[in-house]
C-alpha cells in the first residue's frame, strides 16, 4: 500500500509541470523505489526469521550464560610454540577407552582409570618392555551404596591418580575421592561427593603431599557434571574449588575457590607451590601454598588438563582444543553463547572442539621451555595426561581415544633451560 502512495505522488506533480522527458525519469525513480523496498522488506524478513532463531535459541538454552571477569589471552603458534610434529610417531596399547591419566609403580606396572569407571594395571612383558603385557583389572569400576555426581550413572569415572606404596589415590568424576588396596582391591571412599557443600560436581584430579597428609584436588565445576561440560563452559561460572585433605583428621577444607574449571593439580618438588590447571581460561595458576594467593597466571594456547612433574625438576603440561579467536569472540559474548547452547544438540557441540593436541613443558616459575604438537590429533586426540617412564619414553593419555600413546622417541630432552 505504501508503495503505490509513493509511487503516485512524484507523477501528479511532474504532470502539472513540464513535458515529455519528466515520466522516464519518473519511472526509474519509481522502479528504483520499489526495489529499494524489496530490499529493504527482504532485509527486515531476514532479520526477523534471525531475531525468532535467536530468541528461541535463548530461551531454549538449559542456563542463563554470565559474562567473564576476564578473557583468556592467545598465546601465538610462534617462537617456542611454533608448530611442530613432535607428538607423530608414537605406539599405542590399545584396548582402553578413554585412558584419561597415567602412571607407572616401581615395578613397571602402568596403571590408568577408563570411562567405564574401571582402573586397570598394564603389565610390562615378559622381557620387561613397558606396556607390552597384559592388562588386568584393579577395581570393577562400580562402588555400591555411596552417593554419585551423575545419578543416572552407576559406575565411577576415574580422573586423576596418584600412588603411594600399594595405595592408589583416585580423583573420580562419579564419586568424589578414594582410595584403592593395589594388592587387594579393596576401595575406601575418603571424600564422597555429598561431604562437601555444595557437593562437588566433577571431580578431577588430586596430589598427594610427600608426607602421605595431605590430598589436594580440584572439583572443576559447579552446576553441570562430565556429561554436560561443553554447557558449563559456555555458562561462564568460574566457581570450580580446590580442597584439602587431611588423611590423619580425615577431614575436607576448600583451600581456594572461584576457578575457572579447575582441573590439574600438581604440587611443587618443595611443596610450596600448586600447579592448577584452568582450560577454559586457557592458563595455568600458580598458588602459593603458604597464603593460598595466586603468584601468577602462565598462558598457554590449549587448554591444559593434567600437569606431572618431568622428574628433572620441570612440568608436563598436556592439553588439546587449540585456542581459536571464535573462542574469544563467545568468551566476550554471553548473549551468543546462550543462544548457541540453545540451537544447538550437545554432540554438535562437541563436534566444534578442534583436535588440535600439545604438551609444554613449564619450569617450577612458570617458564616454558617447549612445545610438542600433534596438530591433527591423529597421534592422540583429546590429550589430557603426559608422564615420562622409567625407560626415558613419555606416555600419551586422553579423554576419548581408545588406547595410550607412547612416544617411540627415547631421548626426548627434557630441561632444556
Ligand atoms: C581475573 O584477573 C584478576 C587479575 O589477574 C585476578 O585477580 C582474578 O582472580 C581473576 N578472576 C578470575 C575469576 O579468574
Ligand atoms: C575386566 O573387567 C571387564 C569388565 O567387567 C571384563 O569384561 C574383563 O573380562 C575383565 N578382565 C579380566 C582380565 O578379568
Amino acid at each position: 500500500m505504501s508503495a503505490s502512495v509513493r509511487r503516485r505522488k512524484p507523477e501528479n506533480k511532474s504532470n502539472a509541470k513540464i513535458g515529455i522527458e519528466q515520466p522516464k525519469n519518473n519511472k526509474d525513480k519509481s522502479d528504483e523505489q520499489h526495489c529499494c523496498f524489496k530490499c529493504f522488506s527482504a532485509l527486515l524478513s531476514t532479520l526477523a526469521v534471525l531475531t525468532t532463531i535467536g530468541l528461541l535459541g535463548y530461551y531454549q538454552a538449559p542456563f542463563t550464560a554470565v559474562p567473564l571477569e576476564n578473557y583468556s589471552v592467545q598465546v601465538k603458534l610462534v617462537g617456542l610454540f611454533s608448530p611442530n610434529n613432535k607428538l607423530s610417531e608414537a605406539t599405542r596399547i590399545t584396548g582402553l577407552s578413554g585412558p584419561e591419566c597415567i602412571l607407572e609403580d616401581d615395578k613397571g606396572n602402568l596403571y590408568t582409570g577408563l570411562a567405564d569407571g574401571r582402573i586397570v594395571q598394564i603389565r610390562p612383558s615378559s622381557k620387561g618392555h613397558i606396556g607390552a603385557g597384559d592388562i588386568v583389572n584393579v577395581t570393577s569400576g562400580f562402588i555400591k551404596n555411596i552417593p554419585r555426581a551423575m545419578e543416572h550413572v552407576n559406575h565411577g569415572r576415574p580422573l586423576g591418580l596418584r600412588r603411594r606404596d600399594q595405595i592408589l589415590y583416585v580423583a573420580d568424576a562419579n564419586y568424589g575421592i578414594y582410595a584403592v588396596n593395589i594388592r587387594s582391591g579393596e576401595v575406601d571412599t575418603l571424600v564422597a561427593v555429598n561431604d562437601v557443600n555444595p557437593p562437588l560436581a566433577l571431580t578431577d584430579d588430586l596430589c598427594v603431599s610427600k608426607s602421605g597428609k595431605f590430598i589436594y584436588f580440584s572439583d572443576m565445576t559447579s552446576s553441570y557434571k562430565l556429561d554436560r561440560l561443553i554447557y558449563a563452559n559456555l555458562e561462564g561460572l568460574c566457581k570450580s574449588r580446590v580442597f584439602q585433605y587431611n588423611t590423619e583428621s580425615k577431614t575436607v577444607r576448600v583451600v581456594t575457590s572461584s576457578l575457572c574449571f579447575g582441573n590439574g593439580v600438581q604440587l611443587s618438588e618443595d611443596e610450596n607451590l600448586l600447579f592448577v590447571a584452568e582450560p577454559t581460561s586457557y592458563r595455568v595458576r600458580i598458588i602459593d601454598m603458604m597464603t593460598w594467593k595466586t603468584v601468577r597466571f602462565v598462558d598457554v594456547p590449549i587448554m591444559p588438563d593434567n600437569i606431572r612433574s618431568t622428574g628433572q625438576g620441570t612440568y608436563w603440561i598436556a592439553g588439546s582444543s587449540l585456542w581459536t579467536s571464535s573462542y574469544g569472540f563467545l568468551e566476550r559474548n554471553p548473549v551468543v553463547r546462550q543462544i548457541i547452547a540453545g540451537l544447538f544438540s550437545y554432540k554438535n557441540l562437541e563436534r566444534t572442539i578442534p583436535k588440535y593436541s600439545m604438551v609444554l613443558e613449564m619450569t617450577e616459575e612458570g617458564e616454558i621451555l617447549q612445545s610438542l604438537h600433534d596438530p591433527t590429533g591423529d597421534s592422540i586426540s583429546a590429550l589430557t595426561h603426559a608422564v615420562t617412564l622409567s625407560d626415558g619414553r613419555l606416555a600419551l593419555g586422553s579423554f576419548k581415544d581408545d588406547f595410550i600413546a607412547i612416544l617411540n622417541e627415547k631421548n626426548l630432552a627434557i630441561g632444556l633451560a
